[in-house]
């Protein structure tokens, strides 16, 4: 909750995802008996005429999952404030790019009916490609300390971000010194110099695997140290604890995953455009072949 208003953003997103991708799901299942048969077989399956790539269902597949994954272009737009599409956080923009990313390529691959070929299959690999890079890139993404907007801290900001914290560890919720080496220590800021690149990337995600194992002996050091604390302030210092740990992380970072996000733009935006380029030609085909959908 930010200036006393309900926020409504990260519900909605949720269940959009849960209801879109049970969706997905259902119509996977229940048309498996079409997608497992061998392609000369379809023609005579009932569902042919619902499922095939051209048909009402498949094309719809097709139409709406196409759109969704050109809709997601506009947060190149967003990012770069044109078209006067200046509503809207950054950050917010990007998790709908998001929704739209993954759902849009799941919905296509439905409409393929899991029948690849010819050109239309580079594009459809392109686009499997931008998707799965995108996770990883996200992954990237948040290594690097942002503000509210989106927009990358500076390394002062960081740098006063992490006093800030704690500070309010140590005066609100009386953190001892102890327990706030422990913090530091988990950010294994150390072997930042000697990890770069890929090194890095696993130096981290190692950081993340153990990084709850941590905190829990963080927690039983917390309440050894002020047995009295109230369930309330545990749980909130816990979670200032893990924001200050991953701030004094990406901090030591920094310089690397700037670099890194910087290569993954280089490799993720060719493989978008390859995948946009096929799907015009193909949807400019199906119309020339007179292939049409409800309009
Ligand atoms: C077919 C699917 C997708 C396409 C075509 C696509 C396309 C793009 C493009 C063109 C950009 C560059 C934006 C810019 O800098 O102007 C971008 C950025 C990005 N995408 Fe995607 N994307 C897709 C799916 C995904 C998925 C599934 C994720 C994450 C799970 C994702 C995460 C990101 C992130 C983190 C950025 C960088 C944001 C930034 O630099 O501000 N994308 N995507």
């Amino acid at each position: 909750m930010a200036n006393g208003k309900r926020n409504y953003f990260g519900p909605t997103l949720m269940i959009l995802y849960a209801v879109s991708l049970t969706l997905i799901l259902v119509a996977f299942v229940s048309g498996w008996v079409y997608y497992s048969a061998p392609l000369a077989e379809r023609p005579h399956l009932e569902m042919h005429t619902m499922l095939k790539p051209g048909g009402l269902i498949g094309h719809g597949y097709g139409i709406v999952g196409s759109a969704m994954i050109l809709l997601l272009f506009l947060y190149s737009l967003r990012k770069r404030q044109k078209f006067g599409i200046r509503w809207g956080k950054t950050s917010r923009w990007l998790s709908v790019h998001i929704l739209f990313g993954i759902i849009g390529p799941l919905l296509v691959t439905l409409h393929t009916a899991f029948k690849f070929n010819g050109i239309v299959s580079i594009g459809y690999f392109s686009m499997l490609a931008v998707m799965f890079s995108g996770i990883f890139g996200r992954y990237i993404y948040i290594q690097i300390p942002r503000g509210s907007q989106g927009a990358e801290m500076e390394l002062g900001d960081i740098q006063s971000a992490g006093e800030t914290l704690e500070l309010i560890l140590k005066e609100t919720y009386g953190l001892t010194d102890k327990a706030l080496a422990m913090i530091s220590s988990f950010s294994e800021t150390g072997s930042a110099g000697k990890n770069t690149g890929v090194k890095a990337m696993f130096a981290i995600a190692l950081n993340d695997i153990k990084r709850p194992f941590r905190f829990y002996n963080l927690k039983k050091q917390i309440l050894s140290d002020t047995p009295d604390i109230p369930p309330k302030a545990i749980a909130e210092a816990m979670k200032l604890a893990q924001r200050k740990a991953l701030l004094e992380r990406r901090r030591a970072y920094l310089d690397t995953f700037v670099k890194l996000f910087h290569y993954w733009h280089v490799i993720h935006k060719p493989f978008a455009y390859i995948m946009v380029a096929v799907m015009i030609i193909h949807v400019f085909v199906a119309v020339l072949f007179g292939y049409r959908w409800i309009f």
